[in-house]
């Protein structure tokens, strides 16, 4: 009922906004702003497939002129062909007929950095291929679109029967998935895979076509690209440039096809037009990509185990490690290109768990969530509905059995796994071990084969000298905070440093020489060589109570947790059918909707939309390691040299939407009424970053880069005409 009235008076305010752009009045801001509330129609990650009804209602509420065939259409090219999953990780988007594909620069920079050397160094001075010729190819990049998307639970959950166990269930769910992946209709050159959505409520079929000659073309220069770098990060107001520029290559028939210099640029089905009109206030926007993982739907008990646990234990390991690399990366400039990535990745969530958990503090959202949960214990015991009286206690019971467990594992995860390289090193090398203690010779020889394809590019951004001391301070911590009951004896009642000097001095893991004559021989030479490696030994003991002990008592309760889950979610929308519920993210296509607007940060404070090229200018520093800028660009800012970008003698740079986004929506397009390209999604607001496991749509906003500044920044700073010339450039506002 609420919900009914709430689209009436939005429907009247539509009516009367329409009435206001009629007496051409500019007053129509004020009108956004005092519009009734359109808070309780955004939010949410929702499947392009499934739209037409109530999100595309909500859509034209918030703005839209698109029907839902126009973003999502399997007969017709519509908004989706021209959305492209980036290596796995990011979203990105076809902006020219020539499969001109536009990400993020974060999301490009491995690639970028790949191409790096002290002498050639694109991170810091930017790339610009001039013509196709000059593009720069990666070799292990893919790019994936989707073609099509199918229901089919039906078919997935055939033979599952409640009294089944949980295991049971899973074996028979994932036989069905792997039947109806292989009977999907398809061309040879397609894939397909099923996803669970609704915590396995819902399963859904993907066809999809993977690219693999993907061509880096353009960067801009850290000093714009990643401009503010970490102190900037998960932060408003916000000045970065975030984008770079690949091409897609094909065979001759426009299909998929392995590198060859004989492919030519992709095809698209759609591109996406580029609107010059820039966005104000109020104005619709919709972002389209591959978000990563979201949590929306945990109970309390869970939340504040991650914000009271296991979130201050992680962000504790990473700080000790990034205070350690920063000090080597800004020593040594071959160092600050080997750990660039590295750095970045593990300083980005280290820096968003910390916002994390002051946002789930300041919004109270352990305690609204409390609050929910007794109002769904109130209904389901006045209803009584059967099956779901005991899902509370059993979170409660599960939770608190899997703590311990979570914990080691996450100080397993972050430094024996992740941040010590070199007991990352030992990880690989213990899975060769156990392979062989399996399977023999044979197994161990798979294996070893693609372990060794990999070394050159561990090692190529290993530096013993950086990690000896983040394995000194990250052993340290782990034997005293992690639980003592998954620690090896040989963490107990020792010293670090002195284990540390033993190990650096001595292992054969520290260099790639030293690591490939390690793994030379046969199985059982290679297997007694590596037990004789100090280095190994200690990574062993580690790895061993992770295979052993850790890893299978989390899984089984990780199950009984995710079952627990699939029946809470169902619960909750017989329980409350008036709510809105979206799929937890899980790197499938979705589309966010909202509209530009700004935030209230804390008391008295008022966030603008938009940042603008004079705020470049005044976070300046000059030669600082984050805030330079280009010489190149602070000229283009005193002339005023903006062309067709500008906007009243001003370059816009970024601005901020209520759009629910989360990691993997890097990279995505943000797109207006019309479908034409206005951003590039890149990040959150510090306040907001608990959208993850609490979206509100008061505080919760996405940083895009402003279209305007991409082409700016291609055209008047770059000089890459070439790249402009392929694109549709488009004024839908006038
Ligand atoms: N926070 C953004 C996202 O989660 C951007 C990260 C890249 N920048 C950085 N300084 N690490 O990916
Ligand atoms: N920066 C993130 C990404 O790389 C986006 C986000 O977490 O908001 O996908």
């Amino acid at each position: 009922m609420k919900r009914i009235q709430l689209y009436l008076l939005l429907a009247l305010f539509v009516v009367s906004c329409k009435t206001v752009q009629n007496n051409g009045a500019v007053a129509q801001i004020n009108e956004v702003t005092t519009v009734p509330d359109t808070r309780e129609i955004q939010g949410g990650m929702w499947i392009p497939s499934l739209l037409e009804g109530m999100n595309e209602q909500e859509m034209k509420l918030l703005g839209s002129k698109m029907t839902a065939k126009d973003i999502y259409d399997v007969n017709n090219s519509s908004l989706k062909d021209a959305i492209v999953h980036f290596n796995g990780g990011c979203t990105s988007e076809i902006i020219s007929p020539n499969g001109l594909l536009l990400t993020n620069h974060h999301c490009g920079y491995g690639a970028i950095q790949s191409h790096s050397s002290v002498e050639h160094d694109y991170l810091k001075d930017g790339f610009w291929a001039k013509s196709y010729d000059e593009e720069l190819a990666n070799p292990s990049m893919s790019v994936t679109f989707i073609k099509r998307i199918d229901d089919v639970t039906t078919e997935v959950l055939e033979g599952v029967t409640e009294d089944m166990d949980e295991a049971a269930k899973m074996k028979i769910i994932n036989q069905n998935i792997l039947k109806v992946a292989k009977a999907a209709q398809k061309e040879t050159w397609q894939d397909a895979n099923v996803k669970s959505f609704y915590k396995g409520n819902q399963y859904l079929l993907f066809v999809t076509e993977v690219f693999k000659d993907v061509r880096l073309v353009g960067a801009p220069p850290s000093s714009i690209g990643k401009y503010g770098a970490d102190t900037d990060n998960w932060m408003w107001p916000r000045h970065t440039g975030d984008f770079s520029m690949f091409r897609i290559y094909a065979d001759a028939n426009n299909r998929p096809a392995a590198y060859s210099k004989d492919n030519v640029p992709y095809k698209p089905n759609h591109y996406l037009p580029i609107s010059l009109d820039g966005v104000e206030e109020g104005d619709f926007t919709l972002v389209f990509g591959f978000p990563g993982r979201t949590n929306e739907y945990l109970p309390a008990v869970a939340v504040d185990q991650i914000v009271n646990v296991l979130n201050p234990a992680k962000i504790e390991v990473r700080e000790n490690a990034l205070k350690i690399i920063d000090s080597y990366m800004r020593k040594d400039p071959a160092i600050k290109i080997q750990y660039a990535s590295k750095y970045a990745s593990t300083a980005n969530y280290w820096k968003k768990w910390i916002g994390e958990n002051q946002g789930i503090e300041k919004s109270n959202a352990i305690a609204k969530k409390r609050e929910l949960e007794v109002e769904f214990t109130n209904i389901v015991k006045e209803k009584d509905l059967v099956g779901y009286q005991t899902l509370l206690s059993d979170f409660e019971n599960l939770y608190k059995e899997i703590e311990k467990v979570s914990l080691a594992r996450d100080y397993w995860i972050e430094v024996a796994y992740r941040n010590v390289e070199l007991l990352g090193i030992t990880f690989r090398a213990f899975q060769l071990e156990q392979a062989y203690l399996r399977g023999g010779e044979q197994a161990f020889e798979n294996l070893r084969a693609s372990g060794i394809n990999r070394l050159e590019g561990t090692y190529k951004n290993y530096s013993p000298v950086v990690d000896k001391p983040v394995f000194e301070k990250l052993t340290q911590l782990y034997a005293e905070k992690s639980p003592k009951e998954y620690l090896p004896s040989t963490m107990v009642n020792v010293d670090f440093s002195e284990i540390a000097k033993e190990i650096y001095a001595t292992s054969k893991l520290t260099s790639l020489e030293g690591a490939k004559e390690l793994l030379e021989g046969t199985g059982e030479e290679v297997i007694k060589k590596l037990n004789a490696d100090k280095g190994y030994l200690f990574g062993k003991e580690l790895h061993t109570i992770f295979y052993t002990k850790l890893e299978p008592k989390f899984q089984q309760l990780n199950l009984q947790i995710e079952a627990v889950q699939k029946k809470y979610m169902k619960a909750l929308m017989e329980v409350f059918p008036n709510k809105r519920f979206f799929p937890d993210a899980n790197s499938t296509l979705r589309v966010t909707y909202g509209q530009v607007s700004g935030y209230k940060p804390k008391d008295g404070v008022y966030y603008n939309t938009t940042t603008y090229l004079k705020g470049v200018m005044e976070k300046y520093v000059p030669g600082d390691y984050e805030f330079d800028v280009p010489q190149k660009l602070q000229e283009l800012y005193k002339t005023k040299d903006y062309g067709p970008y500008g906007e009243n003698g001003k370059m816009p740079v970024c601005f901020i939407g209520t759009n629910h986004t989360t990691g993997g929506n890097s990279g995505s397009p943000a797109i207006d009424a019309h479908g034409n390209l206005i951003g590039l999604n890149f990040d959150r607001v510090w306040e907001g970053t608990m959208s993850d496991m609490n979206y509100d749509p008061d505080i919760c906003r996405n940083i895009m880069v402003d279209i305007r500044y991409v082409l700016f920044i291609v055209d008047k700073y770059a000089g890459a005409k070439n790249l402009i010339d392929e694109m549709t450039l488009v004024h839908p506002k006038k």
